[in-house]
């Protein structure tokens, strides 16, 4: 298992810019954006790292798996993005040290058709990231909504890398070549410094063929950029989120706990590469 004291050795390093913004997306629903978003931001604060969730899925599923009740996202994720509040005002803390989070609100569906009529549609969540004063975070998390609408769209442009979470399933391929896609068009038109950070295999189940082949076929394809660390399939996973809380509190030795830790350490190394 990836030890807590690994992991902290690699907070001794300092990334350049602060806070990093890593979003967390892939179009396909139910594929893990945010089981990973949850974890790898409880793995990373608990090295010490300032970690700060955007949520950004109207469904709000980040918040309710941090146990964040309806009553305090009044300030939400839509204010911010419509520009009715600073950003500061719709941060609250999570029961995890050194995560925060920013919730998503059932309003925030609105945001998606209300801000095509805003001025730089899609740069609100980049503007808002940059107007307040987040140099103590020293990553934003920021968890995707299942489609390519204007919110992700807000996403790719408002962050500097992109991981992607990818079930290992049969048509993973040809759904990860179109956000691939997404993702370049992002990086020429509106984000040059857009980068893929990652992608990660989840939900992989070794009693299953299938899982072995879409994992092959996916490092075949993609190469490095696919993290060595693969997330099995482990019901705990599925059951933290009920009780409003990061598997890796609710069960730190389960299988699907190890694998986010190791992934938090891959992640971490590969940041400090970027920056060196
Ligand atoms: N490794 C895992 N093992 C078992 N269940 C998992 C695992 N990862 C995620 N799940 C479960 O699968 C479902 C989908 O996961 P999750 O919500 O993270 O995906 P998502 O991509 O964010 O979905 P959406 O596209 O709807 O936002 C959830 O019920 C979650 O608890
Ligand atoms: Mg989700």
């Amino acid at each position: 298992m990836e030890k807590l004291t690994d992991l902290t050795q690699l907070n001794l390093e300092k990334t350049e810019q602060k806070p990093r913004v890593i979003a967390i997306a892939n179009q396909k629903g139910g594929v893990g954006k945010t089981t990973t978003t949850i974890n790898l931001a409880t793995a990373m604060a608990a090295v010490k790292k300032r970690v700060l969730i955007f949520d950004l899925d109207p469904q709000g599923n980040a918040s309710t798996g941090l146990g964040i009740q309806r009553q305090n996202r009044r300030v939400n994720a839509y204010h911010i993005l419509i520009g009715e509040a600073p950003i500061r005002e719709a941060i609250i803390p999570t029961l995890i040290p050194g995560l925060d989070i920013i919730p998503a609100g059932v309003d925030l569906s609105g945001a998606e058709i209300e801000m095509v009529d805003l001025p730089r549609r899609e740069f609100r969540l980049r503007d808002a990231l940059a107007s307040g004063d987040l140099s103590h975070y020293d990553y934003v998390l920021i968890d995707c909504p299942p489609s390519l609408g204007l919110l992700t769209l807000n996403g790719l442009v408002g962050t500097h890398a992109v991981m992607v979470p990818l079930q290992c399933e049969f048509f993973a391929l040809e759904g990860i070549s179109h956000l691939v896609r997404t993702i370049e068009r992002v990086k020429k038109a509106l984000n040059p410094e857009l980068e893929i950070q990652g992608i990660v295999l989840t939900m992989f189940d070794k009693r299953n063929n299938l899982s072995d082949m879409v994992a092959s076929d996916v490092r075949g394809h993609f190469g490095d950029i696919v993290y060595k660390t693969v997330i099995p399939r482990n019901v705990r996973v599925s059951e933290a989120p009920s009780h409003g809380k990061p598997v890796i509190v609710y069960d730190m030795k389960c299988p699907g706990s190890e694998a986010y830790l190791h992934l938090a350490g891959e992640v971490l190394r590969r940041e400090r590469d970027l920056a060196a």
